[in-house]
């Protein structure tokens, strides 16, 4: 059997690196400048937009979560759903994915206080079977919906072997990972998915009518290894596209798309527009494979929960109104199919992780590989690197919150 050992790269430094997907690798946490900025979720920008000497803090991880349990209880949030949502942001955090974590605090706060949110809200089950149920979110925090569903999801297939819950009446739920994460950790396959506000233009439109959709597949291993796929279903994130327009720089045809529906290679027209393409890019590059992997999602959330769907989603950072998000949670018990799962899982990811590379610096990974290597990262600093702009928002919070604020350090 093959080993499954993990040789480690480390895929970028900071927010900006990671919402671009690592190719920033050069700008490494405390060499020199990074062009690095923070991305205000609310405006869906990154500010400030010049280059700027970045001053990077090591945060150990309780001190992270403490802050953020603090924020979310001044503002009205009970302990428990508190300590929900701020690991569900610690984690996105923890797995590298900077744009889904402790950036979002200050959009989830000002839902809350825009009366957007209720962080009060419980689920309810409105109708379930032995293997099913769907479930009202009353428009709770969307991590607090999120894990009473997979709770429920796993609880229901140690029984049935397999089980699907739907939510509707949600909000943001963070990464889709969080969520398969949750079955692995009880030895089972997890799928979870959401859909947002519309960002993906179908094959052959003009208009943003599909959300980023983002699905997950985690697969428990041997050892506490584990496959987990956590992706959007658009070509890339809308960080990729920021991250161009500051530098200047074309973006490659299939990324994203214009008013009159042509490619967009200019990256300022790309990011004003606001129109991604689906994973694939363009019907020559089969982008409606993408397309059809966010129709998927969408009929798994929307339309199968009667939640919001599709074009009827609020306008990402639009806050007259609530966001009623759908989001579907899978648990499979492989202990109901062949014997030897976890075998055969970890033969095949250490196959594959031992396949020769074309770029001997750049191992074959699975996915789930990239978020390991980045948690290995924090352990060695010692905790998260938030850029300074992060810093300044949680001073901010602090401020008007009136909590503790965040204690950090320079990296030693
Ligand atoms: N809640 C929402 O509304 C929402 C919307 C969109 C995305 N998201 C989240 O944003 C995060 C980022 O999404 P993304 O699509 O930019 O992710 P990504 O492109 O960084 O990674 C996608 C997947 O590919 C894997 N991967 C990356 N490089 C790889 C390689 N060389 N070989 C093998 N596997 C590799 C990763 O482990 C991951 O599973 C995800 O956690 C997603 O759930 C959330």
């Amino acid at each position: 059997m093959a080993s499954s050992t993990i040789k480690l790269t480390i895929r970028g430094c900071c927010q900006l690196c990671f919402d671009a997907g690592g190719i920033l690798a050069k700008c490494s946490a405390g060499l020199s400048a990074c062009s690095s900025s923070y991305r205000n979720m609310s405006s869906n920008r990154y500010e400030p937009s010049a280059k700027t000497e970045i001053n990077l803090l090591v945060t150990p991880i309780e001190e992270a979560e403490r802050f953020m349990v603090d924020c979310f209880k001044a503002s009205g949030t009970p302990q428990k759903h508190a300590e929900i949502v701020a690991k569900n942001l610690i984690e996105a955090d923890y797995r590298g994915h900077y744009s889904h974590g402790m950036n979002r605090l200050d959009m989830y706060i000002r839902d809350i206080q825009g009366g957007m949110c209720d962080p009060k809200a419980t689920c309810s089950i409105e109708k379930e079977t032995a293997a099913s149920a769907l479930v009202n979110g009353h428009n709770g925090l969307g991590a607090v919906v999120g894990k009473y569903c997979m709770d429920l999801a796993i609880q229901k297939a140690k029984t049935a072997g397999i089980a699907m819950v739907v939510a509707h009446g949600s909000n943001h739920y963070g990464i889709a990972g969080m969520y398969s994460l949750q079955a692995i950790n009880e030895g089972f396959l997890g799928m979870s998915f959401t859909n947002t506000s519309p960002f993906m233009v179908p094959t052959r439109a003009k208009k943003a009518t599909l959300g980023t959709n983002p699905v997950s597949l985690g697969a428990p291993a041997l050892n506490g290894d584990s496959f987990v796929l956590d992706m959007a279903t658009t070509a890339v994130a809308v960080g990729k596209i920021e991250l161009a327009r500051r530098k200047g720089t074309d973006i490659p045809k299939g990324w994203a798309m214009n008013d009159k529906g042509e490619l967009e290679t200019n990256a300022e027209a790309a990011a004003t527009v606001g129109k991604l393409m689906p994973l694939g890019g363009d019907e020559i590059n089969s982008g409606y494979k993408g397309y059809g992997i966010g129709m998927l999602v969408e009929i798994f959330c929307g339309i199968l929960s009667g939640s919001k769907y599709g074009p009827h989603i609020r306008k990402w950072g639009a806050h007259g109104d609530v966001a009623n998000l759908g989001q579907a949670f899978i648990a499979i018990n492989p202990q109901c199919f062949a014997d030897g799962f976890q075998d055969r899982m970890s033969d095949l990811m250490g196959y594959i992780r031992n396949m020769e590379p074309i770029d001997p610096s750049k191992p074959v990974l699975v996915h789930g590989d990239p978020e390991k290597i980045h948690m290995e990262k924090v352990k060695k600093d010692g905790g998260l690197l938030y850029v300074q702009n992060q810093h300044d928002t949680n001073a901010k919070l602090a401020e008007e919150l009136k909590v503790k604020p965040m204690v950090s350090k320079k990296p030693s």
